[in-house]
């Protein structure tokens, strides 16, 4: 066995997979329910060989440059928008995140976001426990088929991909988008539009006033990848003035949504705490492969999952 390395560990994980990490090394684990201020991330930075952040953590250039001694950084996320990977790469220190595995729990998210907008789950839920349900009604909370929709799957990777193989059964017709360039056709024809991109700068804002004004007003977004590749206060002001039937958000920008925000204000919104990955088996096998891609960068291997080139 190598010598111990000194690693942070953001926040406890579920399932047992931290123990390998504490078996082997000289860890840490962040106590709170809250992510580490940036203060006790910095404090930590001079004597950090390896760390296992969050998606809430900023690993920033700063951040790595205090770290002098950093050699491995494992994100418990499939998406590093959290992670300056140029900084890393730049210092030879691998980032690792947790692919496939959460994909078809995000894919499951994602029809039950487009099937709970269209069919107005929380609406009807909220009118039953306030008491309002007084009969059945020819025209009690109309929504819209999902079945034989067009739904725009906007990134077209494996969670788009995996959203596309449950829409099939649904009888829907797929259109896919992996290029800015073929958005415009998407929005224009689409019944729901489902963002399944990761946030790069090429995608931060793609979902802006023009788009959203270019999707039919009976049409309905769903997010379950970042909440910056949505502008949100083109999005609040398409939902007031109705251009758009209803938005369902896994994810948010700001995240999370301080209390009072204008887009909680919304009308034909559905929004719940970026969840897709949370389920208890994927969850386990986040943190499973999140602690192999940090032992495996430690021990100075290639991870199992890295994003960051391999070493020639
Ligand atoms: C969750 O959002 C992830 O990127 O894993
Ligand atoms: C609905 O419940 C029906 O029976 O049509």
């Amino acid at each position: 066995m190598g010598a111990q390395a000194r690693v942070f560990v953001t926040r406890h994980l579920p399932g047992n997979a931290l123990d390998r990490l504490t078996a082997q090394h000289d860890v840490e684990v962040w106590p709170e329910r809250l992510p580490p201020p940036r203060a006790e991330l910095l404090a930590r930075a001079p004597e950090l060989e390896g760390l296992l952040s969050l998606l809430t953590d900023p690993v920033d250039a700063e951040l790595i440059e205090a770290a002098p001694r950093l050699r491995a950084i494992s994100n418990y996320a499939v998406g590093v928008d959290n992670v300056d990977v140029e900084a890393a790469t730049a210092r030879g220190i691998p980032v690792g995140n947790t692919p496939d595995v959460l994909t078809e729990s995000t894919a499951d998210l994602a029809l039950a976001l487009l099937l709970g907008i269209a069919r107005r789950l929380a609406e009807g839920e909220a009118f039953v426990r306030a008491g309002e349900w007084r009969t059945w009604e020819p025209g009690l909370m109309l929504g819209r088929d999902l079945h034989g929709a067009t739904v725009g799957i906007v990134g077209y990777g494996r969670i788009g991909q995996a959203v596309g193989r449950r829409l099939e059964g649904f009888g829907c017709e797929l259109l896919t988008a992996n290029r800015p360039a073929e958005l415009d056709d998407l929005l224009d024809r689409s019944d729901f539009v489902t963002l399944h991109c990761p946030l790069t700068p090429a995608t931060r804002g793609l979902i802006d006033q023009a788009a959203l004004r270019r999707m039919k007003p009976t049409a309905y977004l769903v997010n379950t990848a970042r909440g910056p590749i949505v502008d949100t206060d083109a999005l609040v002001r398409a939902l007031h003035a109705g251009e758009l039937a209803g938005a369902a958000l896994d994810v948010t920008d700001p995240e999370p949504l301080p209390a009072g925000h204008p887009l909680l204000d919304a009308p034909n919104l559905l929004v719940v705490p970026h969840v897709g990955s949370a389920t208890v088996a994927t969850r386990e096998r986040m943190a499973n492969m999140a602690v192999d891609n940090l032992l495996a960068g430690l021990a100075g291997e290639p991870m199992p999952n890295q994003v960051t080139p391999q070493a020639p």
